[in-house]
């Protein structure tokens, strides 16, 4: 392994991916976590379905972050510590690191073997760049990140690109927010990425991509309960199904039951009424104002917004405004 990367493993246990989708699949209102889309066939569909005409956020997220990296890096400064939780492919943080020139970055994910070959090949072609990849779920807190081996006069600088953000209920986003800005402290800085509002056809064409790539990355969590859990879904008879609810602000995804059926898993039989849902995702869409007074309760404070011309997307940075609490 290169010098300059180095690797933690905070691996979920399998028994937890198990649990959760018991649990998901056996509330009155069948749902499970979108978190757990991203396996490799899941991660490699959402990279495709990235570069469909219809799914917008990636590109103009892109777009912004080139165009305006060196405004993003003047307001987070030089030096940092920059922790991008859920990194992926770790694609975005490239078009931020010549201007950032962070002193270590820690891209932390719950897919290991997705996580370590991103983080190899970004060592490989940033040769002066520090990289600790950290393979954990993040959506359970900060606890197992040991933050001390990295320079304490170093501002720590939160970056969660992508519209994640989206996938929290608002009051899960304010928490997981406050934890962001435990973990960077009084001194420390958030940038992020957020879907904005607009018209309903254009979100309604972003979760239905004429190609159906959308539509396999949804029924995907099925394939992956049959896989890893020896389920018996037949995922042709689950009808994907995404909507704009406009008075929540949120994209939902579903997964409709064509027929009555049951599946097995874990020796337990699961029916499904004919139409019954299974809720897959939310995606929630804010205005700049909605998500600053969002993240206002977190402890930030608003310090910067970049949109792109169509106001379809917003990178935001924010500063700890005050001791978030526990
Ligand atoms: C990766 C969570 C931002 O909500 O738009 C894409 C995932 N779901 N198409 C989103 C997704 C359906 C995506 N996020």
């Amino acid at each position: 392994m290169n010098a300059r990367l180095s690797f933690s493993d905070r691996e979920p246990a399998p028994q937890d991916f198990r649990t959760e989708v018991l649990r998901g699949l056996t509330r009155r209102h069948k749902r499970l976590p979108a978190k757990f889309f991203y396996d490799a066939r899941g991660s490699a569909l959402f990279e495709a379905i990235c570069q469909t005409p219809e799914y917008y956020p990636t590109r103009t997220e892109v777009a912004i972050l080139r165009e305006h990296a060196d405004e993003i890096a003047r307001a987070a400064g030089p030096s940092c510590v920059l922790i991008e939780p859920g990194g992926g492919n770790l694609g975005k943080v490239r078009l931020l690191l010549e201007a950032l020139r962070p002193e270590v970055y820690l891209p932390l994910d719950i897919s290991r073997q997705h996580l370590l070959s991103a983080a190899r090949s970004l060592a490989t072609d940033y040769p002066w760049l520090r990289v600790h990849a950290v393979c954990m779920d993040y959506s359970r807190g900060f606890d197992a990140l040991d933050l001390s081996r990295w320079p304490e006069h170093s501002r720590r600088i939160v970056f969660f690109p992508g519209s994640t953000i989206g996938n929290f209920e608002p009051a899960e986003a304010v928490a997981f927010l406050r934890q962001t800005a435990r973990l960077a402290g009084p001194t420390g800085g958030l940038v992020i990425g957020v879907d904005l509002k607009k018209a309903p056809d254009t979100l309604h064409r972003a979760y239905n991509d004429a190609q159906g790539l959308t539509r396999e990355f949804n029924r995907n969590l099925l394939h992956r309960i049959n896989a890893e859990l020896g389920a018996d879904f037949r995922t042709e008879r689950f009808h994907h199904y995404a909507f704009y609810h406009a008075r929540k602000g949120r994209i939902e995804m579903h997964l409709i039951s064509h027929g009555a059926q049951t599946v097995r898993l874990d020796g337990q039989r699961l029916s499904f009424a004919d139409g019954e849902p299974i809720h897959t995702e939310n995606s929630y869409k804010y205005t700049v104002e909605e998500f600053q007074s969002l993240a206002a309760l977190a402890g930030y404070r608003a310090a910067a917004c970049w949109t792109d011309r169509d106001l379809l997307y917003s990178v935001q940075y924010f500063e700890v405004a005050a001791s978030p609490g526990p």
